[in-house]
């Protein structure tokens, strides 16, 4: 676990931070750091090591005006994180963080591995120490501050679902109890039932394995069933953490049209962390490229894949 030290502000950045307007992500690159470990487990193909790959990433880091991130959204945001330090424990992982995602539009965090892109999942949710910032999720006269809710209140009374990154379906459980399971926070539980019909007739190969134990399913039937389980409570936000990872190429192009039609049929608004860029980033209307808990570049998705810096560090080529 790499062992991050509190950056060190200088007074130009405190300065800015006061003003809304002219407030800037900071992007200057930090001093020395612990090399992060584990970048080989990801699947991007390279063989660039750890430490090249966050010192050029480094290097890459633009700054990004607030204006720029609020345009991205088209105007006003349905989540925004402002100015959030956070992480876990005392540990800060992510420095003065902004992030702005339009309602029904879906961001995607790419960046390698180590930088904070699923702490920032976990401090939408609630699993984080925040230790300056806000969180604010609406629009309008609905424009609520979520920075202190808890995971449970997060899922029931704010319509944020987070989709766990593997291995949480109850192996020893059925599909449809697993389905249920995602509705433990109905205050009835049969609501839960009815809601797991809908996906039940939404999926049609998840109904088909309804009565099997979850262990049996395949990979792809699983991730299946980790992403439906989360449309029990009727999410508006779906926090989608690496959607596909471990799963066969047929599978991931058949989780990210399941994630393509949740967000284009139905509404619901993604953030989602990939370490295949170049899908997530087609996938995506926005992407964020996360570097040492700081926002390096921020663009539409076709504006990364377009991008050359993006394209050597993140797109193998
Ligand atoms: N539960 C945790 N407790 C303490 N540190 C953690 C925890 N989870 C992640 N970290 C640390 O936070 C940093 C960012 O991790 P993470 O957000 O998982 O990165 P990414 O998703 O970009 O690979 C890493 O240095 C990691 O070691
Ligand atoms: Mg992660």
């Amino acid at each position: 676990m790499a062992d991050k030290k509190k950056p060190k502000k200088s007074a130009v950045k405190k300065t800015k931070k006061k003003s809304a307007v002219k407030s800037k992500i900071k992007t200057k690159a930090k001093t020395t750091e612990k090399a992060i470990s584990g970048y080989a487990a990801g699947s991007v193909d390279s063989v660039i090591s750890v430490e090249d790959v966050n010192r050029q990433a480094k290097a890459i880091a633009e700054d990004i005006p607030i204006e720029r991130l609020e345009k991205l959204a088209d105007g006003e945001a349905f989540i925004s994180i402002e100015n959030l330090t956070a992480g876990y424990g005392k540990m800060e992982i992510l420095h003065n963080l902004n992030l702005r995602v339009g309602r029904k539009q879906s961001l995607c965090l790419i960046g390698p591995n180590g930088a904070g892109k699923s702490t920032i999942l976990h401090a939408i949710f609630g699993f984080n120490t925040i230790f300056s910032g806000k969180i604010f999720i609406g629009e309008g006269a609905n424009r609520r501050d979520i920075t202190n809710l808890s995971p449970s209140e997060k899922l029931s009374q704010s319509g944020i679902a987070y989709i766990l990154q593997d291995k949480s379906v109850f192996p020893g459980m059925t599909v449809e109890e697993n389905l249920w399971m995602g509705g433990f926070l109905k205050d009835k539980p049969a609501e839960a039932k009815k809601v797991a019909e809908e996906v039940f007739d939404k999926y049609p190969r998840l109904a088909a394995r309804r009565k099997h134990l979850a262990k049996v399913l395949s990979g792809g039937e699983r991730r299946l069933l980790e992403i439906s389980r989360a449309l029990v409570m009727n999410p508006e936000v779906l926090l989608v953490d690496e959607p596909s990872i471990g799963l066969e190429p047929r599978f991931i192009d058949m989780v990210f049209e399941i994630l393509h039609d949740l967000q284009h049929k139905e509404g619901k608004t993604i953030i989602m962390v990939e370490q295949n860029a170049k899908k997530s980033l087609e996938f995506a209307d926005l992407g964020y490229v996360l570097v040492s808990g700081e926002v390096a570049i921020a663009g539409t998705g076709d504006e990364l894949l377009a991008n050359p810096k993006v394209g050597q560090l993140f797109l193998g080529g």
